[in-house]
């Protein structure tokens, strides 16, 4: 029997639109905690260099608060580092990061980075942080992955999402079937495999059918969904929409 696929809500969103005004409101953690309390398994923030969104009162307050899981989702500069150390969230997701972009567009550039991961991963897991490598799914940066000993690869699923939402059906058949190879290789290496970027209910619920998938990371949709349904409805929906994917494994 496959398991139950956690859901982590990523709640950077909020803060977009708090920050739109430059007050206080609507507050992001207010926001993880409804998320919490509708069901959500884990929260996710991202703390951007431009802190365009997140702030990190933001997160401080997140990893004091916070009675689910959080995933601090973070680019491998110094910076960053010293505050995983100091704020010890459940998990430290280490994702790459370029100020021109407006989300991120790729995964984690970790072939040939090697060296300079060793010692990332080491100080973030002596602070007790699960590491978790935002990579795209193919078998070069899960490999690297395994042979740093990241526990968690995060595979990047914004080309797939992509190619589904424009109707490109070849691509979007090729890019399903690279996530579904890479979750089976990197969960044969011992690597526990979530997914984010970009999902929504059909491209959740379709994923949710590739067994080796136990965690995905969903904000930009879900907070969307919230302006017209509420957060409770849309988690629901989209819990719902995970459970039928699974199911049907
Ligand atoms: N996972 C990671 C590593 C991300 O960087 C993001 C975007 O911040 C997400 C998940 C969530 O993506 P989306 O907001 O498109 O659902």
């Amino acid at each position: 029997m496959t398991s139950r696929l956690r859901l982590g809500v990523n709640i950077d969103h909020v803060a977009t639109v708090r920050n739109a005004r430059g007050g206080a409101l609507p507050d992001p953690v207010r926001a993880a905690h409804q998320a919490v309390a509708a069901g959500a398994d884990g929260i996710t923030a991202h703390l951007r260099e431009d802190r365009r969104h997140i702030r990190d009162a933001d997160m401080a307050r997140l990893a004091a608060e916070l009675t689910k899981p959080l995933n601090f989702e973070m680019a491998t500069t110094p910076e960053m580092l010293a505050l995983a150390e100091r704020l010890k969230p459940h998990a430290a997701c280490l994702v790459p990061e370029k100020r021109e972009e407006r989300t991120t567009e790729g995964g984690l550039d970790v072939v040939g980075q090697e060296a300079a991961l060793v010692p990332v991963v080491a100080r973030l897991t002596a602070a007790g942080c699960r590491v978790s490598l935002f990579i795209e799914a193919d078998a070069a940066p899960i490999r690297v992955a395994a042979k740093l000993g990241a526990p968690v690869v995060e595979l990047h699923t914004g080309s797939w999402c992509e190619a589904v939402v424009a109707g490109e059906a070849e691509k979007a058949q090729a890019e399903f079937r690279r996530l579904a190879e890479g979750a089976a290789l990197a969960a044969s290496l011992g690597i526990e495999v979530h997914a984010g970027h970009g999902l929504d209910y059909d491209t959740a619920r379709l994923l949710a059918a590739v067994p080796e998938f136990v965690e995905f990371n969903i904000g930009h949709f879900l907070i969307g969904e919230a302006i017209f349904i509420g957060l409770d409805a849309a988690i629901n929906r989209m819990r719902q929409a995970m459970d039928e994917g699974r199911a049907a494994v």
